[in-house]
């Protein structure tokens, strides 16, 4: 099968996010002094550079290489919101980033015409997400002594508004290329709410 030139894009930009993402916590790791974190956050570093390999192999598998693409979500959603000041704004950052990917790879399984192949590679990549959500939350709760809850509930919220907003630029921008992906948000369910299938 070959890739329509839409979705080659498409999974190349999910290889390009997943490499960004894979820098972004690698340079975070460097920096924590040991401990659980340290040990999750280097856990996550490379759950991501492995979601890259997974998609560059899944775009092989559908006969492409994968596309250089020069941007990715990260940039515009770094650039929107600035630098994260310190841990606790760094694990916020990463607690609205991560429900935005779930809620990206959720989209596109609910598709429809998803190729076996692509939805095989979702489904692993899922996996990782779901506890890059848990434990960041855990890092969250447990940083609430230091930093104040009220502090901690109004930087999610601000990048929870920048997520938005990049989000709704991006759809803007790659419109034409990603059809299925406009229409509203499902609200984001949390995988390790009670009750949660
Ligand atoms: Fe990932
Ligand atoms: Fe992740």
């Amino acid at each position: 099968m070959t890739l329509s030139e839409n979705d080659l894009w498409l999974l190349s930009y999910y290889r390009s996010s997943e490499i960004n993402g894979a820098l972004f916590f690698g340079r975070v790791a460097r920096t924590l002094r040991g401990g659980p974190l340290q040990a999750n956050v280097t856990h996550h570093f490379a759950d991501e550079a492995n979601h890259a390999k997974y998609w560059t192999r899944c775009i092989e598998d559908l006969g492409h290489p994968a596309t250089k693409l020069s941007g990715s979500y990260q940039d515009q959603y770094l650039e929107a919101v600035g630098l994260p000041a310190n841990l606790m704004e760094v694990m916020a950052v990463t607690q609205v980033f991560e429900k935005r990917v779930i809620a990206q790879y959720r989209r596109h399984l609910r598709a429809g015409d998803t190729h076996p192949r692509v939805r095989q590679t979702i489904e692993t990549i899922m996996e990782d997400e779901r506890w890059h959500v848990k434990y960041v939350r855990d890092a969250l709760e447990e940083m609430a002594g230091r930093y104040g809850q009220e502090y901690i509930d109004s930087t999610l919220a601000r990048f929870t508004a920048a997520d938005e907003e990049v989000y709704a630029k991006t759809l803007a921008e790659y419109g034409e290329r990603i059809t299925f992906l406009s229409g509203p948000d499902q609200p984001f369910e949390d995988p390790f709410a009670e009750g949660a299938p």
